[in-house]
């Protein structure tokens, strides 16, 4: 089986840790009997500050025809920063109708939470957000925003349709889990959005009996992240409360350079995408001290994804024998390069040949 992957360095640390993973990646499907074929785009925050885009418009359907997308992270400083999103991530997420963003939370063997007393066991969710909609559909305006009377107006777009779907796969990753679902919402507050949010979720719960459904505001989930990690299993949330608590998530594990994420078109319609949950790390790139395991991460979710379940479950186990050796890179208090701790992938691939 040979698959095609688009790969997107993307800014910053995207250049080192992208073409990274992909070797990991490439050796780990050799191991197994398959092949990954790749072409990269040198898209993003450079690309933009050469050619006044950072994605040439008629070009992204062009990825439309790869099975995967492989993406670090794109923005630079002097790149105003409202851009990235509007002008890469959401045009990729909305175009091929990415609408879930999955979050994986886990501690690794032998990395230490901040939190005091919480273990692998403990620390084990995933994160399933809302990515076409809600908080983030950039609907708004500013009005006389240099006067006394300046105002400003987003507006927050929910479907059914888009509340159903994603929830639909929430329920069932929650069945192949451990069978529990939390919606995280805020319908006490939002009482328009949040609370048809709620109804939607409540009605596609009943066809999941096996699943236990409960609502937590997220206020009280943001605690309780802290307090209790262990109360989780699959979390349904919407755009905005996902992007937050997902940073929270990457905290907890010991470091967001941890997390990794798939931006997933379930349907199968749309090639979906794989990145990281940081961003480009514009003051360690080049330096050779990025921890590439959120990326290498990603790529686990991207060979799942993709069907290819052994070899997502050997590269996970390989990660867990890879931190249990308590080599650490500088965001973990460590003093290994990105390199080093690729030498022991590769290392970890060659012994379970
Ligand atoms: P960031 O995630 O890039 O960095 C935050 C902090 O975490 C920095 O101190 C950085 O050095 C550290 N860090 C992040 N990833 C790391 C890794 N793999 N290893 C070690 N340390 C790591 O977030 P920041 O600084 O807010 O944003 C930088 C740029 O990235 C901005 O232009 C922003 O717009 C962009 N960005 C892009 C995203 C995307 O393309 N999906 C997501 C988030 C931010
Ligand atoms: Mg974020």
């Amino acid at each position: 089986m040979n698959y095609r992957i688009a790969v997107v360095p993307g800014d910053g640390i995207g250049h080192e840790i992208v073409p990274l993973g992909m070797r990991i990646l490439q050796r780990i499907a050799s191991a197994h009997g398959f092949s990954l074929e790749t072409e990269s785009f040198g898209w993003g925050a450079g690309y933009y500050a050469q050619h006044g885009t950072f994605i040439p418009e008629e070009r992204v359907d062009q990825l439309a025809d790869f099975d995967a997308i492989y993406f670090g992270a794109v923005g630079l400083p002097d790149v105003d920063d409202t851009l990235p999103f509007k002008l890469f991530t959401n045009l990729v997420r909305t175009r091929f109708q990415q609408y879930v963003n999955l979050r994986p939370v886990r501690l690794f063997e032998g990395i230490e939470s901040p939190l005091r007393h919480k273990s692998q066991k403990d620390i084990d969710f995933v994160i399933v957000r809302e990515n076409n909609e809600g908080e983030f559909v950039q609907s708004g305006r500013q009005m006389y925003p240099d006067e006394p009377e300046g105002l400003a107006i987003d507006t927050n777009i929910f479907t059914r349709k888009g509340i159903e779907r994603v929830a639909h796969y929430a329920f069932k990753l929650a069945q192949s889990r451990r069978g529990h679902l939390t919606n995280v919402t805020k319908s006490n507050t939002m009482i328009h959005t949040l609370s048809y949010w709620d109804r939607v979720i409540a009605e596609v719960s009943e066809g999941y009996p096996d699943v236990t459904y409960r609502k937590m505001y997220v206020d009280a989930a943001s605690a309780n992240f802290v307090l209790h990690p262990e109360y989780f299993d699959v979390i349904l949330t919407t755009n905005m409360i996902g992007d937050i608590l997902s940073d929270l998530g990457g905290a907890i594990m010991g470091s967001l350079g941890l997390g990794g994420s798939g931006n997933i078109n379930p349907s199968g319609d749309f090639p979906s995408m794989f990145e990281p949950i940081h961003g480009s790390a514009p003051d360690i790139a080049g330096k050779n001290m990025a921890n590439p395991i959120g990326q290498i991460w990603s790529g686990v979710l991207m060979l799942d994804h993709l069907g290819e379940k052994a070899a997502a479950q050997d590269l996970l186990a390989i990660t867990d024998r890879v931190t249990a050796r308590g080599l650490r890179t500088a965001d973990l208090g460590g003093s290994a390069s990105t390199s080093d701790i690729e030498e022991l992938f590769l290392a970890e691939i060659e012994q379970t040949r």
